[in-house]
């Protein structure tokens, strides 16, 4: 395959400045003496982004958000556009987190369009989908996913191809229950297709939930699975690192 592997990290709402420059010395030190096959992302809660767009300069680290905003300016109060997310050095943001969807009420559309407003922005979105675990007893793992996603795809068309897709099984996040290989495989390989119909053949799609050093080599050697959305494993350098050595 031609896909580079992504491996990002999603620090939800940890850290400070201290924490964060202890982390980002770690991982830039532990990414000095191996070389990254893959790209290497954090994305940071939006008010450190300063901050850490100054910590990665000189490294393999790339800058997401967590969120983003559907809206270009205007009276919007707490939002954060992806003009201000690009000003501050984020190349990514997630949109549609399991966390957003289920905490904020985020609809498929409205992921759409923050989809479409990061792209509009200059940031690339990392599309988050996945089924709770009532879905998945019931059968619905594949139509929910499937309609998550196409909600992306009617909105973007051809832009579909410039996204990043995330897999994560909302029962599997946080929980220390990571989905099987081949269980993940399998919902990526119906990602694949529906991407496929959308032209869209060439899109990662990284898996989340509870992945860590342990598990991520069986996780990244699926032939769908292009790279990983890390939660908890993030926040301590040397399973990171280790998570990194292990997508190539
Ligand atoms: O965005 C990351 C995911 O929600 C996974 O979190 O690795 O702590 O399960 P986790």
């Amino acid at each position: 395959t031609h896909r580079k592997k992504i491996i990002a990290g999603n620090w939800k709402m940890n850290g400070s400045l201290q924490a964060n420059a202890a982390l980002l010395q770690a991982l830039a030190a532990g990414l000095q003496v191996a070389a990254p096959a893959c790209a290497v992302i954090v994305a940071a809660p939006a008010v450190y982004l300063a901050q850490i767009q100054a910590l990665v300069a000189g490294t393999p680290i790339a800058l997401a958000a967590q969120d983003v905003s559907a809206h270009d300016a205007g009276a919007y109060t707490g939002e954060v556009s992806a003009a201000m997310l690009a000003e501050f050095g984020a190349s990514h943001a997630l949109a549609g987190h399991s966390e957003r969807r289920q905490y904020h009420g985020e609809t498929d559309a409205a992921v759409a369009a923050k989809a479409a407003a990061a792209l509009a922005g200059g940031i690339t979105p990392i599309v988050c989908v996945g089924e709770t675990l009532q879905e998945r007893e019931q059968g619905q793992t594949a139509a929910v996913v499937a309609r998550q996603l196409a909600a992306v795809i009617d909105l973007l068309g051809a832009r579909t191809r410039d996204i990043v897709v995330a897999y994560e099984p909302v029962w599997a996040i946080g929980t220390g229950r990571t989905a099987t290989p081949e269980q993940a495989q399998q919902v990526h390989a119906a990602l694949r297709e529906q991407l496929q119909h959308a032209d869209a053949q060439d899109v990662c799609i990284l898996y989340g939930g509870s992945m860590n050093a342990a598990n991520a080599a069986q996780l990244l050697a699926q032939p769908d699975i292009d790279g990983g959305l890390v939660g908890g494993a993030s926040l301590k350098a040397q399973d990171f690192l280790q998570i990194v050595a292990a997508a190539r």
